[in-house]
């Protein structure tokens, strides 16, 4: 292939400014230059394969472990600048969805783009609530578990489960079933999230309840006792909301990545939810702010935090809740959560572990070590403290975190299946394995390791 003839013509633009929008690259190997078009910043991976010493070879790849630097679908559902700490939803920015709107108005509008009209919001609170209900055989897998099981384990099941009641959600292509689908999971998700907790402390499953909203339903089904109508308090019902909103969408996560990768297999969307879930599982993820509180009791008291930071500056284990792959600033959510902790708490009352979470903040702010890289606290950091002031036990924390983000998940597959760019996730590899070897028969191994 000549470069020289791949040159990409000049737009009427780029003749105007005298510049183009190109990168050229020079392969000192062979000394061939490659002009590849850039656009939206961006060059193409795929414009570097005709780059070879020999023609026979496979051509250039990049390198990209845990994809640091790497665009793997154009979006337009969240907007994140990490250097000012700017998070938006559909261009609406999240101080604003988290002071004027509520959780299922922020679902839609990340689902569908807009945010919706009285008439549209009115519909889709009714689809939503009316998908609430799960099979009664739900009810004898959770009966499987073990009473101390993990309720993101049994989410984890369950969510993959629904699959099995809904064949219907195998026809992806058909908007019809998964607008049905998309009902069906965000109104399910906290049934089964408070399914899972009642199970863990031996109570009677509650039932959802239409009349109550959202967050307040949710709460109905965790903590209704013996009264027959249950009052949701509407700090708590509103704190939760709000809690909901910051976490509807955080764009190319590891947990949303989980699910275009998985939905791009062209499996049902429940299965897709239920491998995005197992995603956010994880402490590095969504089960930091579990991690978080075990950190802070583990600190026990305000004196105890300087020797604590001293230990992580030394890499004996993190401080958890700080950090971020793409804020390098003070994450806009936590900003907003600590706003909503001292409504609960002025409810709820004072968690003990708040002074030593301030004081950790406080310390790492001003310290060298986390200022130089840019660790600020995330949106986990404080969660925690709400929860558990909330009344939730630790276990119950990434499962609050996976039942709004279910929104963003459904919006980003749906977004996945009709990018005409798409198609079944399989990335690359560099190997650096063994060459070809011939085939050793046992009696002449030796142990690789002990
Ligand atoms: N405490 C102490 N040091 C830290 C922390 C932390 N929380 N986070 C990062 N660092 C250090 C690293 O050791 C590394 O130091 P080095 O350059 O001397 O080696 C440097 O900061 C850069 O960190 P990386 O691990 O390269 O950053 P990365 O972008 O890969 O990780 C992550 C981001 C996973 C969030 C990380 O900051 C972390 O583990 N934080 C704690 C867990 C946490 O709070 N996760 C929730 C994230 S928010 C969410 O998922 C909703």
């Amino acid at each position: 292939m000549n470069p020289v003839k791949q040159e990409p013509r000049a737009t009427s633009a780029e003749t105007q400014r005298g510049t183009r929008d190109t990168l050229s690259v020079t392969d000192n190997r062979t000394g061939k230059t490659y002009e590849l078009p850039i656009t939206h910043a961006t060059i193409r991976a795929l414009d570097l394969r005709q780059i070879k010493v020999d023609p026979k070879e496979f051509g250039m790849m990049s390198y990209d472990p845990a994809y640091g630097n790497t665009a793997c679908c154009t979006s337009k559902i969240a907007f994140i600048d990490g250097d000012a700490g700017i998070l938006r939803y559909r261009g609406y920015a999240i101080e604003d969805l988290a002071e004027k709107s509520t959780y299922l108005e922020t679902a839609y509008l990340i689902l569908y783009g807009e945010l919706p009209t009285a008439k549209q919001l009115e519909a889709w609170t009714y689809h939503v609530t009316h998908h609430t209900f799960i099979h009664e055989s739900i009810k004898k897998f959770l009966d499987g578990f073990h009473y101390d099981a993990h309720p993101m384990g049994m989410l984890i099941s369950t969510i993959a489960a629904l699959s099995t009641f809904y064949p219907d959600a195998k026809d992806i292509f058909n908007e019809e079933s998964r607008r049905k689908q998309t009902w069906r999971l965000i109104g399910k998700m906290p049934t089964l999230a408070a399914f899972a907790y009642r199970h863990t402390l031996g109570m009677p499953y509650s039932y959802p309840d239409n009349e109550l909203s959202y967050p307040g339903n949710f709460l109905n089904m965790l903590f209704k006792t013996t009264e027959l109508k249950y009052r949701p308090n509407p700090t708590l019902e509103r704190a939760l909301d709000v809690l909901f909103i910051l976490h509807a969408d955080h764009e190319q996560n590891c947990s949303t990545n989980a699910m275009r990768c998985v939905g791009s297999s062209h499996v049902d969307p429940f299965s897709a939810a239920a491998a995005a879930t197992a995603a956010l599982y994880g402490p590095l993820h969504g089960g930091a702010n579990e991690e978080v509180l075990r950190m802070l009791m583990e600190i026990g008291s305000v004196a105890h935090v300087p020797e604590f930071i001293k230990k992580v500056k030394k890499g004996e284990g993190k401080l958890m809740g700080f950090g971020h792959r793409v804020y390098k600033n003070y994450d806009p959510r936590a900003r907003i959560i600590k706003h909503i902790a001292d409504q609960v708490f002025e409810v709820m009352g004072k968690s003990p572990l708040l002074e030593i979470a301030l004081e950790c903040e406080r310390i790492a702010l001003e310290d060298e070590y986390f200022v130089s890289r840019k660790l600020y606290p995330n949106v986990d950091f404080y969660t925690g403290l709400i929860y558990q002031s909330m009344g939730f036990p630790m276990t119950m924390f990434p499962v609050l975190f996976a039942i709004p983000r279910t929104s963003g998940w459904i919006a980003q597959w749906e977004e996945m299946l009709l990018d005409p760019e798409q198609k079944i996730a399989r990335p690359r590899q560099v190997y650096l394995g063994s060459e070809k070897r011939a085939y050793q028969p046992i009696e002449q191994r030796k142990p690789a390791r002990p």
